[in-house]
């Protein structure tokens, strides 16, 4: 034996592994840490696999470089061009194959041993069917976000009979295996019940539920890959699978407090129906209307000014030309600050991300509490692309589908202009009270052009 397959030195290793693991995660919970703690996090990574390759165990490398140039080859491309607000959907990738790797493990371990005795069966065979919900349900997530498959929910007539008829199946087979059946058609139709029952999970969750839904499986595949790693006495996939375990299910649980949902409301599915939804055939109540000559001046007239991005910033991806615009304002000695409500966007962080992008200074961002106290004193509130976030009703009607979850209070602002395409509601298909408002005016366009015309009128190029 090698002095590198020493069990010593590669649980010495492994211990290095995972400290970089708990410290990068722990730098990606602040912005300005955030790269670091990815690359730190990724050196873990580094680590922990090429101690990997050194086990006894592995001698095929031919295989594993076959691997790794696949992969290579479809990841560093696809991560190098996907846009922001197709970011959700790559998570949801990514995340999916972790989940089928962690099903075809327990395929080979089970193949290679005929049968799996229960001490390890008990971990590697749910670990195989948590990875392959994992893995479908993931799939059916991309596919809608990808419009691949329609956004909205698709509720299948007796669904939940289904749903339980795939789920108990799954967990039938995997008693009988358990009990000490070596037949790989059993150790099959497993498998086969968990992929439908992930798909009929996930498809009657509307589109913009989705990053929910990822970050939930995304906690289904970190305890599958646990699973494996207790199965196969391998630290490192513990350790590791725990983390996105333990870190998905907080990001889960802080999202749908966040849109004020329970995840078991949002699992069951229905609510929303993508962006596209617009109020048609409704009787159009006047609003206050403005155009970028009048906004100008409006802002020029300000001391203290609130951005407050959302979904529609990122859709036109006017974060350049937003920062262009505030610094012409910071320019005349207006303050300019940003509020940034947890779940504006379809991501969590989103526009934290896309800020950052064009270098915003993180002192000007200011989280919901922060910025709340602050909109009664701020002059003008300029609401880019963003809806449900503001909506009055969450905090004012207790009939509403978002009452109860957590707003910007932006309509406290002296003035509010906001900029969007036109009255459609957002992602909770709902009417904006605010819109109305006598201190509100509505700037209808496209938020990257209209944001330029506002800095054209200031007097910027
Ligand atoms: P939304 O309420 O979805 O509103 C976005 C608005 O942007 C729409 O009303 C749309 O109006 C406008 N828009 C779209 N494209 C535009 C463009 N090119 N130019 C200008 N405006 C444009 O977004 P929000 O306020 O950011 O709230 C986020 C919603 O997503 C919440 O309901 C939240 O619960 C949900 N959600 C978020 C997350 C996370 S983690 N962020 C996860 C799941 C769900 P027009 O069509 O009239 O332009």
């Amino acid at each position: 034996m090698r002095f590198y397959q020493e069990p010593a030195w590669i649980e010495a290793w492994y211990i290095v592994a995972f400290v970089l693991f708990v410290y990068g995660v722990s730098g990606v919970t602040n912005v300005s840490t955030a790269r670091r703690g990815n690359l730190v996090a990724a050196a873990g990574v580094l680590i922990a696999f090429l101690v990997t390759l050194g086990l006894p165990e592995v001698n095929n490398y031919v295989w594993i470089v076959v691997g790794l140039a696949v992969g290579t080859a479809v990841g560093v491309p696809a991560a190098r061009l996907v846009k922001m607000t197709q970011m959700p959907q790559m998570v949801a990738l990514f995340n999916g194959v972790g989940g089928g790797a962690v099903s075809l493990i327990a395929w080979v371990e089970f193949r290679k041993a005929g049968g799996l005795p229960v001490a390890e069966g008990v971990f590697e065979l749910l670990a195989a069917i948590i990875g392959a919900i994992s893995f479908w349900g993931s799939g059916i997530a991309f596919a809608k976000l990808q419009e691949i498959l329609p956004s909205g929910p698709l509720k299948l007539p007796g669904q939940a009979v289904a749903n339980a008829f795939f789920l108990l199946g799954a967990l039938a087979l995997y008693i009988l295996l358990l009990a000490g059946s070596n037949s790989q058609l059993v150790f099959v139709f497993m498998l086969v019940a968990a992929s439908v029952a992930g798909c009929l999970l996930v498809l009657p969750i509307g589109g913009a539920d989705m990053p929910v839904v990822i970050s939930g499986l995304n906690a289904f595949t970190g305890l599958s890959a646990a699973g494996t790693g207790i199965a196969l006495g391998n630290t490192a996939l513990i350790v590791a699978g725990a983390l996105v375990g333990a870190s998905g299910t907080v990001l889960t649980n802080v999202m749908a407090q966040a849109m004020n949902r329970s995840v078991p409301a949002i699992v069951a599915g229905g609510f929303g129906g993508g962006a596209a939804e617009a109020s048609e055939g409704e009787e159009q109540r006047p609003v206050n209307r403005t155009d970028a000559q009048d906004a100008a001046t409006t802002l020029a007239q300000a001391s203290k000014v609130m951005i407050v991005p959302g979904y529609g910033l990122a859709v036109a991806q006017a974060q350049r030309s937003l920062a262009d615009l505030a610094g012409a304002l910071e320019e005349r000695n207006i303050e300019v600050s940003y509020a940034i409500h947890p779940v504006a966007g379809r991501m969590p962080g989103h526009m934290n991300v896309l800020l950052a992008e064009v270098d915003v200074p993180y002192e000007q961002l200011k989280e919901m509490e922060a910025a709340n106290t602050e909109f009664p004193d701020t002059d003008v509130s300029v609401v880019i692309g963003a809806n449900d976030v503001t909506n009055p009703a969450a905090r004012d009607e207790q009939d509403s589908p978002i009452y109860g979850m957590p707003i910007l209070d932006v309509d406290h602002s002296k003035r509010v202009i906001v900029i969007k395409r036109s009255m459609s509601p957002g992602f909770a298909g709902i009417d904006n009270e605010m819109f109305y408002n006598d201190n509100t005016q509505m700037l209808f366009g496209d938020a990257k052009q209209s944001v330029e015309d506002i800095h054209r009128e200031l007097g910027g190029s």
